[in-house]
């Protein structure tokens, strides 16, 4: 933190919060607002003597509220700027002046009560989330007693209460009676792995700190009795599991099964039920303390910074990577990239690690100057366009610009498309092109694989990045699926036309398959809530026209289901066969009526 507060290269905006951004790679235009310190950055020595003679005093937040700070503070000991700040809701010597006590005491005159919030706006290349996460709050889980006993901690407190710069200085003591606890249990997967409160994830760190936590205890206070009550202990990564086996070896005992139940007894001591799954009962420990090893939320900033940089999440709340295995620091919008626990739940190491990774991303991405695009973008035919705004209403992205007052028609910024397609989709006028996946070229594969023996034939649309995947992998795993599929690869299942379908059913397919990445897994951050939209739309249409809409499907399938896909097939096929050649025949001839009609007069 300190070196980066001193590099010429980078500049350190604190008591920020980004309020808006606009623009894309390689030019995003960031508006921050920075709130006001009222304290001079520049000047403040961090001596101290104003918080010293601050009547105002509040918990220390960073103590977890075991400790209290004034209203003129230093957020924790190394925090960069070292200056101190004042928090203005609790301050008594703003606006009429009642104390003013520390202007009086700052001999360099660092506090300025005028000072105000400032709106900033940066240009920049590219942007990195590095939001963190927000330690799980175990007050809903009311079977621990965490709001009801003062000695029931959660993993947070306790660690600041064995730190060395912490409330005791590093004293272990009870919070009721402030006496060393001869007894302390600590309980595993608090708001982790949990169906009914928390998250459903495992969030990575918590049986590692707990381990850490029995070391420096067993270490420093040897007599102590310690139990974990744990489901499984996750001691993977470099030299973790000889951490397990120490922590053991020093006599802390890991006990299966967390406690259903949990009181207080006479002494302020906790009784904690746990059944026993290798006895087969329910076993009671007498303890002194407690610790909750609560797991890692997102950040409650995520949902915001997701709205504003058109990012997606995960079902867990974090942010979506392009590709968990290929591009795993990158959002799926181009020039941002993540970097810790805003991606999920990780340790210090993985988190260095991302960073690190990040920093080159964007060092790559800005180092020469220009950049390369793909080829995949959209392009408007201005002269069709009919100012509608619908695919400035679908762009994932942002990427296409109207201007219906001026009569100014779409245009597409290449540097923002990603090219999912979905814009050429959604055009009424059919005035957007896909390159590399136009109309023309997505129509001739159609019609090439109905060419011979429609009636035989299954067709897929699968998305590049899912369900043709999900079709290569089955392939690869050697698993059998019927011959008579015929795929067609769109960048994404957004991309699949109504027009494509239209032109399938009309070239006498049995049935068709629209196929594409989970929700929530679009690689074009939700390209694919319009494909559910329009299949819809387009079975609706089906039944007014006497088409049964059975026989178009939507499917997601991702890259590692190869399983599912071929079951998928077998289905598919199935459905096929249950398609007899009148109905077929009635089909096309339906199609071909109303092609006939909606066909200009020649
Ligand atoms: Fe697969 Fe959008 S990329 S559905």
């Amino acid at each position: 933190m300190t070196d980066a507060g001193r590099h010429p290269g980078i500049k350190l905006l604190t008591l920020a919060e980004v309020i808006d951004v606009k623009g894309y790679v390689g030019n995003f235009e960031v508006k921050i607002l920075k709130k006001a310190r009222y304290v001079s950055e520049k000047d403040c020595t961090a001596c101290g003597e104003c918080a010293r003679v601050c009547p105002v005093v509040r918990p220390d937040d960073f103590d977890s509220g075991l400790s209290s700070r004034r209203a003129i503070y230093s957020p924790f000991p190394q925090a960069v700027p070292s200056a101190y700040v004042i928090n203005i809701n609790e301050c008594l010597g703003h606006n009429p002046v009642v104390c003013a006590k520390c202007v009086e005491v700052c001999e360099k005159q660092c506090i300025n009560f005028h000072m105000s919030d400032e709106e900033v706006v940066e240009k920049v290349g590219g942007i990195v989330v590095a939001t963190g996460m927000e330690p799980y709050d175990p007050t809903e889980l009311d079977e621990y007693g965490y709001t009801r006993y003062e000695n029931v901690l959660s993993s947070l407190e306790f660690e600041r209460l064995v730190s060395a710069g912490g409330p005791t200085g590093g004293e272990l003591i009870r919070p009721s009676d402030r006496k060393v606890p001869k007894s302390i249990g600590f309980i595993q997967c608090v708001g982790s792995r949990s169906e009914r409160k928390g998250g459903s994830y495992c969030s990575n760190i918590c049986c590692m700190n707990t381990i850490k936590s029995t070391l420096v205890l067993k270490e420093h206070y040897p007599e102590v009795d310690i139990k974990v009550f744990y489901i499984d202990i996750r001691a993977f990564g470099k030299g973790f599991e000889d951490l397990y086996k120490k922590s053991r070896s020093l006599g802390v005992q890991y006990i299966r099964g967390l406690p259903g139940s949990l009181v207080e007894t006479a002494d302020n001591g906790l009784r904690v039920a746990v059944d026993n799954g290798a006895m087969g009962k329910i076993v009671f420990h007498d303890l002194d303390m407690l610790v909750l090893a609560v797991g890692v939320q997102p950040s409650r900033t995520t949902k915001k910074l997701q709205e504003m940089l058109g990012l997606q999440l995960t079902s867990d709340g974090f942010f979506l990577e392009a590709h968990p295995k290929l591009q795993p620091v990158d959002a799926a919008t181009r020039g941002i990239f993540f970097a810790g626990c805003a991606e999920g739940p990780k340790d210090i190491k993985e988190s260095v690690t991302q960073g690190s990774a990040a920093a080159g991303r964007v060092a790559r991405l800005l180092h020469r100057g220009e950049m390369l695009s793909e080829p995949i973008t959209a392009e408007v035919a201005a002269e069709k366009c009919k100012l509608c705004n619908r695919c400035v209403e679908v762009c994932p992205y942002g990427a296409i610009s109207i201007d219906v007052k001026r009569r100014i028609p779409a245009s597409v910024n290449p540097a923002a498309c990603a090219g999912c397609g979905t814009c050429a989709a959604e055009c009424p006028f059919d005035a957007i092109a896909m390159n590399h996946f136009t109309d023309e070229q997505i129509l001739g594969q159609v019609d090439e694989a109905l060419s011979e023996g429609p009636e035989k034939r299954v067709l897929v649309f699968a998305c590049n990045w899912c369900s043709y995947a999900g079709a290569d992998y089955a392939g690869v795993s050697r698993l059998q699926y019927p011959p008579s599929v015929r795929l067609v690869r769109t960048m994404c299942s957004g991309r699949v036309d109504e027009s494509f379908i239209w032109e399938g059913f009309a070239k006498g397919a049995p049935v068709i398959l629209v196929s594409g990445c989970h929700i929530g897994d679009c690689h074009y951050i939700n390209a694919n809530k319009w494909t559910v939209k329009r299949v819809e739309k387009i079975r609706k249409k089906m039944e007014v026209l006497g088409i049964r809409p059975e026989r178009l499907r939507l499917e997601w399938v991702s890259a590692a289901e190869g399983i599912r896909f071929a079951a998928l097939m077998q289905e598919m096929e199935t459905l096929r066969s249950g398609v007899s050649s009148e109905e077929i025949a009635k089909t096309v001839e339906v199609l071909a009526k109303r092609a006939a009609k909606s066909a200009p007069a020649a």
